[in-house]
């Protein structure tokens, strides 16, 4: 079994409000990370001004987009399932006009045009505020492309349009790419090298969706523990800047504090933290402000270190410990997730036991679990054969699923008889009679309507769980509305 984030979302067509005067209509859905979800926001809300609302119905659109993913071959192989279906809706609607956007875009390039007739316009992750021009191309009979990346933070300067949101719940971009080559992973090809966006518009989105009724922000980036402001340009750079940029130069506790203090009631939360960046300063910012959540997203990906250095991760199975160690002794009640990757190039059953052991000293809230997937032009692709057996793979991911299963049944077991504060999102899945929303630790919450509303904050008293769910009665409304 394989989990991806966010299962629920995957390939989810996006609609925004209608503007109007706007005759053009277009289909847009995301596939893969919270990024990309984010991305198509800030897309939707570049093509509003170019006359295009947008629609859930593939067969009425003017405009198909897809937001890919390919960090690992599965994703891409699903956004090319999704080609072949627009390719049977062009045959009913011939003018209808095929885009991809994000990583697959950036990854194949030009080879998108060769190898899937379908696609018209080719769109990488920076390259969205070309939309207008490249459009015109297409628009002209001829192949569009822009997959080139950028230097700056490139969308700062746009207020995304809020995708089928709930009204309570935003994303806010605050880095772009990725400095740290982990030898798996494909996103430093993909999405560029890190950069970060200029506090003042991080905190004036903050401010626009508090006004806007949004309670929830999630900060997002590949890696937010790196984030570094100091006057624009890339990480790498640093060393460059000049002594006064050094020293207003903002970090990422800063950064958190500043989103903190901008709005006091505002829950925060962040993501993707990396244990090589992470420092005690953001722990002890969190633990300075009620409003940032107690839930940190910590993937390590192997338990073994002779795996963690041939994946260049940048710190030892004992220095994760300290890590863990410290963000437990400033954060008591702090839920902690992970991403793991079984079957990297080889590991053996000793390494595999090294990761069951490192779980179980962790014992994790709940976390993602892949099965190793060789990606073209990484360092591991061209440097290690793909040497573990799908089998193997297989194997040893369900007995790292199954383990996680039993500690985040432990874990939503610690919560039975205590009130936890719950931001109330949506309807819950599965009940018409009950709401859904997360506590601060982002474990899921349902418990009967009754007179609330979505966007309070409510305590809830839990009475029993799941291994993903606590079900509650709520008590009344938080002193946080
Ligand atoms: N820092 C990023 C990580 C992106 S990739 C973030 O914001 O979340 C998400 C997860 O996918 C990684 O943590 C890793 O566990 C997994 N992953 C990345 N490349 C992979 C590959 N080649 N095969 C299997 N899993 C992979
Ligand atoms: Fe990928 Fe490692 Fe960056 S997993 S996104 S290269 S931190």
């Amino acid at each position: 079994m394989e989990k991806t984030i966010d299962e629920s979302k995957q390939g989810q067509s996006l609609v925004l409000e209608e503007k109007k005067g706007n005759t053009r209509k277009l289909f847009i859905e995301s596939y893969g990370c919270a990024m990309n979800f984010s991305d198509s926001e800030i897309v939707a809300s570049i093509l509003s001004e170019e006359g295009f609302n947008t629609t859930q119905s593939l067969e009425e659109a003017d405009l198909v987009l897809v937001n890919t993913c390919s960090i690992r071959d599965k994703a891409e192989q699903t956004v090319r399932k999704r080609l072949q279906k627009y390719n049977a809706v062009k045959r009913i609607n011939p003018k209808m006009k095929v885009g991809v956007l994000g990583c697959m875009a950036e990854r194949l390039k030009t080879k998108f045009l060769e190898e899937e007739k379908i696609v018209d316009l080719v769109v990488g992750p920076d390259a969205y505020k070309d939309l207008p021009n490249l459009l015109s191309e297409v628009e002209e009979g001829r192949d569009a492309i822009n997959v080139i990346l950028s230097k700056e933070e490139t969308y700062g300067d746009i207020s995304p349009v809020r995708l089928n949101s709930n009204g309570v719940t935003a994303f806010v971009s605050i880095t772009r790419g990725c400095d740290n080559m982990c030898t798996f992973c494909v996103v430093p090809f993909t999405r560029g090298r890190e950069r970060s966006r200029d506090p003042q518009s991080i905190i004036e989105e903050v401010n626009e969706l508090w006004s806007k009724g949004y309670k929830e922000i999630t900060l997002l980036g590949q890696n937010v523990d790196s984030y570094l402001w100091y006057g624009g340009g890339l990480k790498k750079d640093f060393d460059k800047a000049s002594d006064m940029q050094k020293a207003t130069a903002v970090n990422f506790s800063q950064l958190l504090e500043l989103c903190a203090k901008a709005q006091p009631k505002m829950r925060i939360r962040f993501s993707t933290s990396n244990p090589q960046d992470m420092t005690l300063d953001v722990v002890e910012t969190m633990a300075k402000f009620n409003n940032i959540c107690n839930y940190i997203h910590l993937p390590v990906q192997s338990g073994s270190n002779r795996i963690l250095k041939a994946m260049n991760r940048q710190h030892t199975r004992e220095e994760y410990f300290d890590l863990i160690d410290n963000i437990k002794r400033i954060l008591p009640d702090c839920a902690i997730s992970h991403d793991m990757i079984t079957g990297f190039p080889t590991e053996t059953e000793e390494d595999h036991q090294d990761t069951l052991s490192l779980m179980e000293r962790v014992k994790y809230a709940f976390g993602y679990m892949f099965a190793y997937s060789e990606r073209p032009g990484t360092l591991a692709e061209r440097k290690l054969e793909d040497d573990i057996p799908e089998a193997i793979k297989k194997r040893r991911l369900a007995e790292i699923v199954d383990l996680q299963q039993e500690h985040s049944k432990f874990n939503t077991e610690q919560f039975l008889n205590q009130i936890v504060e719950v931001l109330i999102e949506k309807e819950s899945k599965k009940s018409s009679e009950h709401w859904a929303g997360r506590n601060e630790q982002n474990t899921m919450v349902v418990f009967p309507k009754e007179h609330y509303k979505v966007g309070e904050f409510v305590n809830v008293y839990v009475e029993d769980c799941t291994s993903a769910t606590l079900i509650g009665k709520a008590v009344g409304l938080s002193d946080n509305n």
